[in-house]
C-alpha cells in the first residue's frame, strides 16, 4: 500500500486546500470526518495525521473533540489552528478564549528549530503567516515547548518532539501563509517520512487494473457532458476495457458554439469510443417553451435528461455498469456545522439513474481534485483546449437565458459567448480565469447603429476566479479590453444592441444567473 496521510475534518471551510498541499508533495491523503477518525486509521494505516481547522469553540457544549486512540497509535500528528487546540485539550494543556482575537495577516518568530521548520526557518527569524482564531492554546500538556509565538499567539506553533506531535496557530494551507505549503511538506517528508509516489502516471495504471477486476466481460455505459471530468473518466475507461464501452452524449441544444461537434468527432474519430449522439434540442426547447422559473427550467431539463438517456441505455440492450466523473469534493463526507444548508439551486446530474436502471456505478475520479483529473487528462493524450476548460453547468445555456429559452435566444447567446472567449484566449487570460461566459438579458434597449435606431437585448459578461466554485472574484479586465469585446459583440451579432459587465462577487452574487 502506498504511503498515506489522514486529515481530520474539524469543519473548517479550507480543509480540502490541506488535501491538496498533501498531495502536491505526491503523498495521498483522505479527508474524513472527525468523529469517523478512529476507524480510518485502521483502514488507511496513515503514516500520519493532520487535524484540520474549525469554526467551533473547544468551550461550546457538545464542541468536536480529537479522539484520544489518535494520539495512542504512535503516529505523527499535526493540529492545525482548532485542530491544535483539540489536540491539545484532549492531551490535558488548557486552552482559553482571547480578547484579542486574531484574523488575517501575523508574524511569527521562531524561538527553536524544530523537523518541521527544516530547510525552512531558524530561531531567531520572523515570518508571515494567517491567523483566523478566537480562542487560544494557554498552557500546554506535558512534553510540549513552545517553537514559535506571534504577537496574539504565545502558543503559534508547539511541539512534542519526542512523540512527534505538533500544532500549530496559524493555517499552513492558505496562499497567505507563503511558507505553509513547504511546512506541511515538512510535515509530510520529514516528520512522518512518507514517501512520495502518488502521480496520476502511477494513479492511471493501478486505476485501469480496478476497472478491469471490477468489469470483468460487462458491459458499460458513459455519459459524456462535454466537460473535462465525464472525457477523462470515458478514455481511462476505454483504455481499461476497449470496445466493452458505450458513451452516451445527450446533446440537449442547449450547449455552446461547436461543442457538440468537437465532443462527437473527438471521441469517435481521435480515440475510436463508441458513441451514441443523441439529438434531442427539440425535446428539449419544445418542453422549456414558456417556462421562465429558475427552478423549474433546471427541474424540466433534469428530468428530460434522465428520461432520454435511460431510452438510449435501453436501446443499446442494457448494460451493467453507468460510469460518473465523480470527484473527491463530491465524496468527501461534510462536518455540518450549524444545520443543514438551504438549496440554493438545484443541480442537474444523472443521480438517481443507476438505482432505476439497476446498474453498478465506476467513478474511476472518486479520489481526485479537479487539477488532477486535469494532469490525468494530458496524461491520456486529451488535447490541451479540452483538458483546460472552463466548467459548464449541465443545465447549459438554459441558465444563461433568464427568462423563457428559446432557440432564437440560445442562437444569439452562443454567438457573443464565442466572441466573448475568443477574446478572452486571443489576450492569453483564459487560465487565469475559472469561468467566463455570457448571459443573455430579457431586456431590450435602444441603440444607433449607422443612423438607423436599433431595439435590441442586453448581453451581461461574467468572468470570475475561484478556487472550487463555492466563492467567486470578479476578474478585473481593463477597461480596454472590455469595450473591444462589446464593440465586437455588437457589430458582430445580430439581436444584441448593448453590453454590460457583471461586477458581482459571490455571494453575494452566484456564479451562473439563474
Ligand atoms: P453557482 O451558479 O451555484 O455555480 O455559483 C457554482 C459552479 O457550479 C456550476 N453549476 C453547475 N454545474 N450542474 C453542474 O454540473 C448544474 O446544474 C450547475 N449549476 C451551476 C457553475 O457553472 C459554477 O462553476
Amino acid at each position: 500500500m502506498a504511503d498515506s496521510i489522514l486529515i481530520v475534518d474539524f469543519g473548517s471551510q479550507v480543509t480540502q486546500l490541506i488535501a491538496r498541499r498533501v498531495r502536491e508533495s505526491g503523498v495521498y491523503c483522505e479527508i474524513v470526518p472527525f468523529d469517523k477518525a478512529a476507524r480510518a486509521v485502521e483502514r488507511l494505516l496513515p503514516k500520519g495525521i493532520i487535524l484540520s481547522g474549525g469554526p467551533a469553540s473547544v468551550h461550546e457544549d457538545f464542541s468536536p473533540q480529537a479522539d484520544a486512540s489518535l494520539f495512542a497509535a504512535g503516529l505523527p500528528v499535526l493540529g492545525i489552528c482548532y485542530g491544535e487546540q483539540a489536540m491539545v485539550r484532549t492531551l490535558g494543556g488548557v486552552v482559553e478564549r482571547s480578547n484579542e482575537r486574531e484574523f488575517g495577516r501575523a508574524f511569527l518568530e521562531v524561538s527553536e528549530a524544530s523537523p518541521l521548520f527544516d530547510g525552512l526557518w531558524a530561531p531567531g527569524e520572523r515570518h508571515q503567516v494567517w491567523m483566523s482564531h478566537g480562542d487560544r492554546v494557554d498552557s500546554l500538556p506535558d512534553g510540549f515547548r513552545v517553537i514559535a509565538r506571534s504577537e496574539n499567539a504565545p502558543f503559534a506553533a508547539i511541539a512534542d518532539e519526542a512523540g512527534r506531535l505538533y500544532g500549530v496557530q496559524f493555517h499552513p494551507e492558505v496562499a497567505h501563509t507563503p511558507d505553509g505549503a513547504r511546512l506541511i511538506g515538512n510535515f509530510v517528508a520529514v516528520v512522518c517520512g512518507a514517501r512520495g509516489g502518488w502521480t496520476m502516471a502511477g494513479y492511471r495504471v493501478s486505476k485501469v487494473a480496478d476497472i478491469r477486476a471490477q468489469v470483468g466481460g460487462g458491459k458499460v455505459i458513459c455519459g459524456l457532458s462535454g466537460g473535462v471530468d465525464s472525457a477523462v473518466a470515458a478514455l481511462l475507461i476505454h483504455e481499461a476495457i476497449p470496445g466493452q464501452m458505450t458513451c452516451v452524449f445527450v446533446d440537449h441544444g442547449l450547449l455552446r458554439m461547436g461543442e457538440a461537434e468537437q465532443v462527437v468527432s473527438l471521441f469517435r474519430e481521435h480515440y475510436n469510443v463508441p458513441l451514441v449522439h443523441v439529438q434531442a434540442s427539440e425535446m428539449f426547447l419544445g418542453a422549456l417553451a414558456g417556462v421562465t422559473d429558475p427552478e423549474v427550467k433546471r427541474k424540466t431539463i433534469g428530468r428530460l435528461f434522465v428520461e432520454v438517456f435511460e431510452a438510449e441505455a435501453a436501446k443499446l440492450g442494457g448494460a451493467g455498469f453507468l460510469a460518473q466523473g465523480t470527484l473527491y469534493p463530491d465524496v468527501i463526507e461534510s462536518v455540518a456545522v450549524g444545520g443543514p444548508s438551504q438549496t440554493i439551486k438545484s443541480h442537474h446530474n444523472v443521480g438517481g439513474l443507476p438505482e432505476r436502471m439497476n446498474m453498478a456505478l465506476i467513478e474511476p475520479l472518486r479520489e481526485l481534485f479537479k487539477d488532477e483529473v486535469r494532469v490525468l487528462g494530458r496524461e491520456l493524450g486529451l488535447p490541451e483546449g479540452f483538458v483546460d476548460r472552463h466548467p459548464f453547468p449541465g443545465p447549459g445555456l438554459a441558465i444563461r437565458i433568464p427568462g423563457e429559452v428559446t432557440t432564437e435566444a440560445c442562437d444569439i447567446l452562443r454567438r457573443a459567448d464565442a466572441i466573448f472567449l475568443d477574446e478572452i484566449r486571443r489576450a492569453g487570460l483564459y487560465d487565469a480565469i475559472w469561468q467566463a461566459f455570457a448571459v443573455l438579458l430579457p431586456v431590450r434597449t435602444v441603440g444607433v447603429m449607422g443612423d438607423a435606431r436599433t431595439y435590441e437585448r442586453v448581453c451581461a459578461l461574467r468572468a470570475v476566479t475561484s478556487v472550487d466554485g463555492m466563492t467567486a472574484d470578479i476578474y478585473p479586465f481593463d477597461a480596454a479590453f472590455l469595450g473591444a469585446v462589446a464593440t465586437r459583440i455588437v457589430n458582430e451579432v445580430r439581436g444584441i444592441s448593448r453590453v454590460v459587465y457583471d461586477y458581482t462577487s459571490k455571494p453575494p452574487g452566484t456564479i451562473e444567473w439563474e
